[in-house]
């Protein structure tokens, strides 16, 4: 069977970087559509600093009144000790901790380096695995880093395996500004293979420059299987300029599907949450 599995983060990488203050019921509401579209995991909520990312303060609320789906595991990303905490209490199904493969960016995300962060998540993935939840790992910037320019590939694959060996079940490489190119992707995921089996890994291609989908393409040929996407192609991130709009999912759904690949999403459903994405953007063309 040829499955690739979208890993839904619309309600966290894409709304995090709107600049209208959501209310909780639009978020839950969209939570509760996308929970019946097919998905294994959605990422819905960051217990980061507040002052930093405003927009996420109500990821806690977001988490207790969503209606959870039997066998779908809802995320969450912790920064440090804090987040998992706030996380836990909220009844988190998964954590996430997220580095970055070029200083510049950790410096700018994380207010540290790359390596007081991984000190941090080693930390949070201690006490996410003690508490017995599943742990993702992120690194961004993966190709290109707003800051710092080109990233070199072993980088990536450094700060890759240093997640791994924290526990970590599965990678996820982030072209964080979407300046990636196929060349590119495959170069550094060539470096990340030699150390970590494409099991363990996923793709998260952001859309700025319209070539998230031929990403998808170049890992799909390495062995990748499973790809982030934010359902309306919602998002961005707020601390890397020029990183708006996550790859939409009805758009990798289909065009995956169209390839031949079953990702077991309901084409319908995901209509209607993007319709809901896009009413969400509207509300705020509207303030
Ligand atoms: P800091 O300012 O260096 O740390 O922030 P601090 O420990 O000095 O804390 C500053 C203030 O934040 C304090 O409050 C803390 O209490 C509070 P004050 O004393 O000033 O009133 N604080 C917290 N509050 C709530 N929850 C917490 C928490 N921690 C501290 N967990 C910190 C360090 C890591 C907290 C900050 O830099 C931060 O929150 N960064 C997160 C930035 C972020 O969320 N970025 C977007 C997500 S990453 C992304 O989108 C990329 C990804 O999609 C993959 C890709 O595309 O590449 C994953
Ligand atoms: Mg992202």
């Amino acid at each position: 069977m040829r499955d690739v599995e979208i890993f839904e983060v619309g309600p966290r990488d894409g709304l995090q970087n709107e600049p209208r203050l959501i209310p909780v019921a639009e978020k839950v509401a969209l939570v509760d559509c996308l929970s019946r579209a097919g998905f294994r995991r959605i990422e819905v909520a960051s217990f980061v600093s507040p002052k930093w990312v405003p927009q996420m303060a109500s990821s806690g609320e977001v988490l207790r009144l969503i209606r959870r789906a039997p066998g779908l595991r809802y995320a969450a990303l912790a920064p440090n000790s804090r987040g998992l905490e706030d996380a836990l209490k909220a009844g988190a199904d998964e954590v996430a901790i997220f580095a970055s493969a070029s200083e510049g960016f950790s410096r700018a995300n994380l207010n540290c380096s790359i390596e007081d962060s991984l000190a941090r998540f080693s930390e949070v993935a201690k006490g996410a695995q003690a508490a017995g939840l599943p742990v993702r790992g992120y690194v961004s910037c993966v190709v290109e880093c707003p800051f710092d320019g080109p990233t070199p590939p072993q980088a990536v694959a450094q700060v890759a395996a240093k997640l791994q060996a924290m526990g970590c079940y599965e990678i996820s490489l982030g072209d964080t500004i979407g300046r990636a190119t196929p060349v590119g992707v495959t170069a550094m995921l060539q470096a990340v293979l030699e150390v970590l089996p494409a099991q363990t890994l996923a793709g998260h291609f952001h859309d700025t420059a319209g070539r998230a989908l031929e990403n998808v393409e170049a890992a799909l040929v390495l062995g990748l299987r499973v790809f982030d996407a934010a359902v309306g192609g919602l998002g961005g991130c707020p601390y890397a300029p020029g990183a708006a709009g996550n790859l939409a999912t009805e758009a990798l759904a289909a065009w995956l599907e169209a390839r031949g690949w079953h990702t077991g999403l309901d084409a319908a459903v995901l209509a209607q949450a993007a319709g809901l994405a896009r009413q969400m953007r509207q509300g705020e063309r509207d303030v």
